[in-house]
């Protein structure tokens, strides 16, 4: 679609109320499941720092067994021993770079042939950039951690998770998906053709995310597997270590003093995974835990569609 008919499409959609509704949930508190979880099968990516660190720790508090995908080997080995000293359950770990498609390839076959069925999939890892990173295989690093990465792992594990018939697969999200307030370009996906900023980039790869949630709740369906998007809440982690001096010196003396802690963005995940309130909801954006409307753009089942069709192309995933 043309960029001028997506404003106008679009514009009609937009609603003062929808704001109001973000804020208001901005401010809230996570709803808190008090289920157990013994024995069940949690699979987390970037577990070892922020919001999936707090999250494993969380899911493991209550007795899940936990598989991470993370990227470093120290951090996961000492998360590993972290857990399973303090918590008595098992953590294993499968080291993969989710900017590398090569190893979102690897580690979502590696999951495909697991014995066990998942219980829950938080597709976590996440970065922001305030410069534009190409991968080695050619791609926009932005766009490859937050939305190839999940994309791939679900596509892959459709077969997997349809015969266990339960899983739940929640992505975490966030509210800068409003960045992208006409949707997506899908002539330019990588940034070439356009002025590339951390937010903009960071914001489509979060509307792809929530476009790739309507196509695969519908795919689902039936099947028992649920798949929802939320926002963590604003949170203090260690997200933008990647860029300059200037960004950490403006996080540290400004982002971060507003900020939450990433605990309730952890329990907003355990209440989205396990909470029995939930149990055949899927398709839904969450604010931590409160069901909210999305931006416009991020409801379009037609440009859904489209991003599906180039994203199996661009992924290597035809069949
Ligand atoms: N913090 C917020 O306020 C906020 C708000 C909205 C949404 N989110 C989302 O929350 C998620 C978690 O972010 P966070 O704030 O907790 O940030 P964080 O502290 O930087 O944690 C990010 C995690 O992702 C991992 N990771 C990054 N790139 C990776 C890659 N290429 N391959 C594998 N793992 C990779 C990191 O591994 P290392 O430990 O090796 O660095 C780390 O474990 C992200 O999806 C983010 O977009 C955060």
């Amino acid at each position: 679609m043309k960029e001028r008919s997506k404003f106008r499409k679009y514009v009609k959609e937009y609603r003062w109320s929808n704001i109001f509704a973000m804020i208001r949930n901005g401010r809230s508190e996570p709803l808190v499941c008090d289920e157990d979880f013994t024995g069940r099968l949690v699979v987390i990516t970037g577990a070892t720092s922020g919001i999936g660190y707090h999250t494993a720790r969380k899911y493991a508090s209550r007795g899940a067994n936990l598989i991470c995908i993370n990227r470093n080997p120290d951090k996961s080995q000492a998360l590993q021993r972290e857990i399973e000293d303090e918590f008595g359950v098992r953590c294993d770990y499968r080291i993969a770079d989710l900017s590398s498609l090569r190893d979102i390839f690897r580690v979502s076959n590696e999951l495909a042939q697991l014995d066990m069925a998942i219980d829950v999939i938080i597709h976590n890892a996440g970065i922001y950039l305030t410069k534009r990173e190409i991968t080695d295989e050619g791609l926009e690093k932005v766009f490859v951690v937050h939305y190839l990465s999940s994309f791939i792992m679900n596509f892959l594990l459709q077969e997997k998770l349809s015969s266990d018939g339960k899983a739940r697969i929640i992505m975490v999200g966030s509210e800068a998906h409003r960045f992208a307030a006409w949707g997506l370009r899908l002539d330019d996906l990588m940034w070439e053709r356009r002025r590339y900023t951390g937010l903009n980039s960071y914001g489509s790869a979060k509307m792809a995310q929530l476009l790739s949630m309507i196509v695969f709740s519908e795919k689902f369906q039936g099947t028992g597997v649920t798949i929802n998007t939320m926002h963590p809440g604003a949170v203090k982690t260690e997200t933008g270590q990647e860029n300059g001096p200037v960004y950490k010196w403006f996080k540290r003396n400004f982002l971060d003093r507003s900020l939450k802690s990433p605990e309730i963005s952890a329990e907003a995940l355990y209440y989205l995974g396990v909470s029995e309130k939930l149990e055949s909801v899927s398709g839904k954006f969450f604010s931590l835990t409160t069901e909210e409307e999305p931006a416009p753009p991020a409801l379009d089942r037609e440009a859904a569609l489209e991003l599906w069709k180039t994203t199996i192309r661009l992924a290597g995933l035809e069949r």
